[in-house]
């Protein structure tokens, strides 16, 4: 497995593997079913704008657009505060519990840090003990989600690498 920013290559086997996860993981992805990814998401997915969107993936070390991709980490900046970004991450059951989940957090991390992201944060269900687990030892706090039920706010503080 390696671990590298998305290409526009790896839009075809991303959609085509998507139905091999499971439900519960693909809802507590999107916070809602999604049955499949449609041609505009994907495009925006592996079209990332480098000023204000980072996506990275974790796939077998082949070309891409061959290599089966295993996890998908995206942070977007808020549109109103861009020194805050908003992330999601899916590392599918298959490869789950191997350490990709915060090797990939950390990815973003770094992206952050050097980008000037100052609050990296997302809305994530209150029974997900995986990544409630996984944020947490990563340093996230939990804040408020604005009074929507079954969704916990994480947000993680950052300060920017001084170069
Ligand atoms: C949450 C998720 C990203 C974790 O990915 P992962 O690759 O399994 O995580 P890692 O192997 O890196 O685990 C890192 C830490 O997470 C925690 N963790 C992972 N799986 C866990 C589980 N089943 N129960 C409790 N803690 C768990 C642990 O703290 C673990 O550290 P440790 O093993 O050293 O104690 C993955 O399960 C997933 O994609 N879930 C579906 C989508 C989702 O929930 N996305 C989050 C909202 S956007």
């Amino acid at each position: 497995m390696v671990v590298r920013p998305i290409q526009p290559e790896d839009a075809a086997p991303i959609a085509a593997s998507f139905h091999l996860l499971n439900e519960d993981e693909v809802r507590r992805r999107f916070l809602h079913i999604l049955k499949s990814l449609g041609e505009e998401h994907l495009r925006q997915l592996t079209h990332p704008s480098a000023a204000s969107e980072f996506v990275v993936v974790a796939a077998e070390p082949l070309p891409p657009g061959e290599a089966l991709v295993a996890a998908v980490a995206r942070l977007a900046r808020d549109t109103n505060d861009p020194a805050r970004a908003e992330f999601g991450i899916l590392v599918s059951h298959f490869v789950i519990g191997l350490g990709l989940g915060r090797l990939l957090m950390l990815r973003l991390i770094e992206w952050c840090r050097e980008n000037a992201v100052t609050e990296l944060w997302g809305d994530v269900m209150d029974d997900n003990t995986p990544m409630l687990e996984l944020a947490s030892h990563l340093g996230f706090q939990r804040t408020s989600t604005h009074g929507s039920p079954g969704l916990v706010r994480i947000t993680l503080q950052l300060a920017p690498t001084r170069h």
